[in-house]
């Protein structure tokens, strides 16, 4: 069986023998790239050279394996394939070669170098849209590749893009359509790889990136054409093990098993739990390796909260506030499993050092918080923030423990304190609460109470037939999927766009009204089913008579934050719609 080590080397010599020069990883936190946290992906540090803006000193075929961490998929780590820390083989093409080469390439270092069995890959391509057609000329080369029609699925999901620098590039993004492959782990009946994820695992992405998005939102070609590359290192070993968990991989198991031996409980029985502290605790030593100090700001926010959400994690386990310290004995094992890779920074008590210093601050509060969190089983804003304040809970941490117990946390008031605070401490403790979280979330705001309106926008367009069946917002967009008979018409999404952004720029009042829940009801406020609701509930209107609800645009159980006028949100365009079964579709929008 192939190692992840003997996998990095095989992959990487593939390319250097196909004329890719290979290239020195970049630390998790890029200088001077305000656009994001941290290296998301292999790609990003070569935007410029991408977009043609710069040239490459070291030729224009690139490969490398990257460290990323990706923390918006904290919330999903705990399934058997997300984490917020993974290594991604990379490679590229600088205006050199384009799709004919790269599908060829990988598909023959997938099914010949790894012996990956061709009938359990299936791969996708995309399905046009926003001005570009489908992508038949990746089509054609799978299918020239010994690919089955019946294994080649198109989707309009199958676009990549990312940002620049905003000096480098004022406009926004550089693009494309992108073919993915994806590995059938064989159980369950399937309508294509994207609609089973318990048994497909996506393990690779071949951008085209040809595009650049203009300031007017429309696409515009680049000079030159390129291919950026990027493989879930261990994705790719779960595919060569077999082995869909890839916390069950032997890239994962000496870290497991190492918190299996400081929790005392098995792996089988606590696998969330446990897969959370695994990836949490290598997230976290990666980003100490890059320079990273826990803190209140930015990178160090986010490394503090992950080691504090690891330490819950076994303080739900084993009712020890002193047993977080031991999450410092998965330094070695951690380290370890890298040893042949990373060869800087190896002493594991340079680690362990930060993590005590960090359960030190923690443990002396982290009781109190949860008898705290215990007894009162509802807390108010105001609560979470003295939780934070005082015992150093992230606020996420709190949402989360509440959520355990069947309660949303009302950011709102959570954020009103905040607000509060800082004004008392304002000469105080400048900057104290910038970044992180208070960042993040005006524009996470923003998306929210557009969502509200999107989905009064589809109702209008579509009528009762919209129903809410999720909703995902990060920073950079929002996600809402309905239940709809059809795929939406460009005319149909034009026509909701419009409404949508005339109740935007409308400027209407927000507010929030605590009633009962059969006058929620009466009045026709949405709720999302999922949700249970108690007998009082907070409903959000958008639009109409001052107090009087049921004249409002917009009116939905929730606990917010929103905007207080709609113009704050901005203009919103949709910019994907996709099919997510036969009676749902997912759309997507952003600023
Ligand atoms: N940059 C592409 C991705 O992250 C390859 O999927």
């Amino acid at each position: 069986m192939i190692s992840h080590n003997e996998l990095r080397q095989l992959y990487l010599n593939f390319f250097e023998e196909r004329g890719h020069t290979v290239i020195e990883a970049s630390p998790l936190v890029l200088q001077g790239d305000a656009t994001t946290l941290f290296t998301s992906s292999g790609m990003q540090p070569l935007v410029p050279f991408l977009s043609s803006r710069e040239v490459y000193p070291s030729g224009k075929r690139l490969v490398n394996i990257q460290p990323c961490v990706r923390t918006q998929d904290i919330d999903e780590v705990g399934d058997n394939r997300h984490t917020t820390f993974f290594e991604m083989m990379g490679n590229w093409s600088l205006g050199d070669y384009f799709k004919g080469e790269q599908l060829s390439w990988i598909w023959e270092f997938f099914t010949d170098t790894l012996s990956l069995p061709r009938e359990k890959l299936y791969v996708t391509v995309y399905a046009g849209g926003s001005g570009v057609g489908q992508d038949e000329e990746s089509a054609a080369e799978w299918r020239k590749l010994g690919v089955d029609d019946n294994h080649i699925f198109y989707y309009e999901s199958n676009w990549w893009s990312r940002s620049g620098r905003p000096e480098q590039m004022p406009s926004g993004e550089i693009g494309g359509p992108d073919a993915e492959i994806f590995y059938d782990f064989g159980e369950g009946s399937h309508n294509g790889p994207e609609s089973n994820e318990s048994r497909f695992l996506e393990i690779a992405n071949s951008v085209f990136i040809e595009y650049e998005k203009q300031a007017n939102g429309t696409l515009q070609k680049l000079p030159q054409k390129g291919v950026d590359f990027g493989g879930g290192l261990e994705r790719t070993l779960a595919a060569i093990e077999g082995e869909k968990d890839i916390f069950r991989t032997s890239l994962f198991m000496p870290i497991i098993q190492s918190a299996e031996e400081i929790l005392h409980a098995s792996y089988e029985g606590n696998a969330s739990h446990i897969r959370v502290i695994a990836d949490h605790m290598r997230a976290s030593i990666f980003l100490i390796k890059d320079g990273v100090i826990p803190s209140n700001k930015e990178h160090g926010y986010v490394l503090r909260r992950l080691l504090r959400r690891a330490a819950i994690k076994v303080y739900q386990m084993t009712g020890g506030t002193d047993k977080l310290y031991d999450l410092a004995h998965i330094v070695p094992p951690v380290l370890n499993v890298f040893q042949e890779i990373y060869t800087s920074n190896t002493d594991p008590a340079q680690y362990q050092a930060v993590i005590h210093d960090e359960m030190d601050k923690f443990q002396h509060s982290l009781k109190k918080g949860l008898q705290l969190l215990k007894k009162k089983d509802q807390i108010t804003g105001k609560e979470a923030f003295d939780l934070f304040q005082s015992y150093g809970f992230p606020v996420e941490v709190t949402r989360e423990l509440l959520k355990e117990g069947g309660h949303e946390l009302d950011m709102e008031s959570f954020l009103q304190a905040r607000k509060d605070h800082q004004k008392l401490s304002q000469t105080a403790s400048v900057g104290k609460f910038r970044g992180g979280l208070a960042e993040e979330s005006d524009q996470v705001i923003r998306y929210h109470t557009a969502t509200h309106l999107l989905q009064q926008a589809l109702k209008d367009v579509f009528g009762d037939t919209i129903r809410q069946e999720g909703s995902n917002i990060t920073q950079e967009r929002l996600r809402f999927d309905t239940h709809l008979d059809h795929k939406p018409t460009d005319e149909e999404i034009a026509k909701v766009a419009t409404i949508l952004n005339e109740k935007i720029q409308a400027g209407l009042p927000v507010k929030k009204c605590i009633m009962k829940r059969e006058d929620a009801e009466k009045i026709g406020a949405l709720s999302f089913f999922r949700e249970k609701y108690g007998n009082e509930v907070s409903v959000y209107t958008i639009g109409g008579e001052e107090g009087k609800p049921e004249t409002a645009y917009s009116k939905e159980f929730c606990g917010g934050p929103h905007v207080e006028s709609t113009t704050k949100i901005g203009k919103i365009n949709i910019y994907k719609v996709e099919k997510i079964g036969a009676q749902s579709v997912r759309i997507y929008a952003r600023s």
